[in-house]
């Protein structure tokens, strides 16, 4: 039986090409600065998000934290929607390693912050009682809000005010791409609304490892500082970079492909008695939907899913999460709603 994953679009495995590029790569040590495939691959991306510097780094996870301690200090705080990924999904580790303290405004459903909000939670840094506002967070797409696509508009409202107060704009940009390929513009428009945005290779591009970081030739030395601290520093990392290579140049315009089959994923499931998902809400390779059918624990529905073929997780005890990706066809989609059809006439 063919399982269907829609549990995430860090499933994907690496394309043939990929295998190839990997294959091939020119190599050396990157912590000397001479792997030509890591060089040639920080100088592509900063220059395809219209920075001046790039720095390749293990995860998403990694860049965030790389970059907030570059911004941040010891004591300072950093300010982040109470949905964001690095806030609920990656440790605590600009805390734990840090000592940055994060202070959450609420995230609307948009994904977005209120401006007015996240003016409001800047401390005045003249009262000793308060930690010093540094830096501003913003995802694009934003993960837990439903795959939402935040506009450079948007996030302009954002970074006025984080600006007049003289705070950094950093950008979870996971799925960057996403975005820009969602909102048809040119990924710079995005990048150009933050001082550095983190972006990952193994998402929805599909390289089997790496994100990268980009920002001004200042910031990136001291993420490359930072980088050594975490021991992310790696030697012959060519063999990351290559797959990356491969994905910036052609996994991006297919990403239109993954958005299409969300939807038509969300129309389908509109359709299933038992769950039901807001349309407006699936703006990218995200669908979150809800389950309907009374007094059925999810994890039963999980569960019956998975024996049928088809791996979808819940993301609390209401909502499942399905993301659309590289090696999920049409036919996959289909198959999908009709196992889901079928497994929710046993709940409903
Ligand atoms: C929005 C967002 N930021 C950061 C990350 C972390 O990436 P990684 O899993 O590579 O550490 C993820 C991973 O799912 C994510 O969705």
């Amino acid at each position: 039986m063919r399982t269907i994953d829609l549990r995430s679009d860090t499933v994907t495995l690496p394309t043939p090409r990929m295998r190839e590029a990997i294959y091939r790569a020119e190599l050396g040590d990157d912590v000397y600065g001479e792997d030509p495939t890591v060089n040639r691959l920080e100088e592509m991306v900063a220059e395809r998000l219209g920075k001046e510097a790039g720095l390749l780094v293990v995860s998403g996870t990694m860049g965030n934290l790389v970059s907030l301690l570059s911004h941040a200090q010891r004591g300072d705080e950093v300010i982040m929607g109470h949905l964001a990924h690095t806030y609920l999904y990656e440790a605590g580790g600009i805390s734990v390693l840090g000592g940055v303290h994060v202070r959450t405004v609420p995230n609307l459903p948009n994904g977005m912050l209120d401006p007015k909000e996240v003016e409001l939670a800047i401390r005045d840094p003249n009262n000793v009682h308060f930690p010093r506002s540094r830096v501003v967070c913003l995802e694009n797409t934003h993960n837990r809000c439903g795959g939402a696509v935040l506009s450079p508009q948007q996030m302009a409202t954002v970074r006025e005010v984080a600006k007049r107060h003289g705070l950094a704009v950093h950008l979870d940009g996971a799925r960057i791409f996403n975005a820009a390929v969602a909102l048809g513009i040119d990924v710079r428009e995005i990048a150009a609304q933050a001082d550095s945005v983190q972006l990952c290779f193994s998402k929805g591009l599909s390289a089997p490892v790496g994100s990268a970081i980009v920002g001004s030739a200042d910031f990136i030395r001291e993420a490359r500082r930072n980088r050594k601290v975490v021991g992310g520093s790696m030697r012959q990392a060519g063999i990351i970079a290559a797959a990356a290579i491969v994905a910036l140049e052609e996994m991006v315009d297919r990403l239109a492909e993954d958005h299409e089959n969300a939807r038509i994923l969300a129309q389908g499931i509109k359709e299933i008695r038992g769950l039901d998902v807001d349309l407006g809400t699936v703006q990218s390779n995200i669908v979150i939907f809800s389950l309907t059918a009374e007094g059925v624990p999810i994890t039963d529905v999980v569960k019956a899913f998975y024996a049928e073929g088809l791996k979808i997780n819940n993301i609390d005890a209401g909502r499942f999460r399905a993301v659309t990706h590289y090696g999920i066809e049409r036919e996959d989609i289909s198959a999908a709603l009709a196992i889901m059809s079928r497994v929710m006439q046993q709940f409903v």
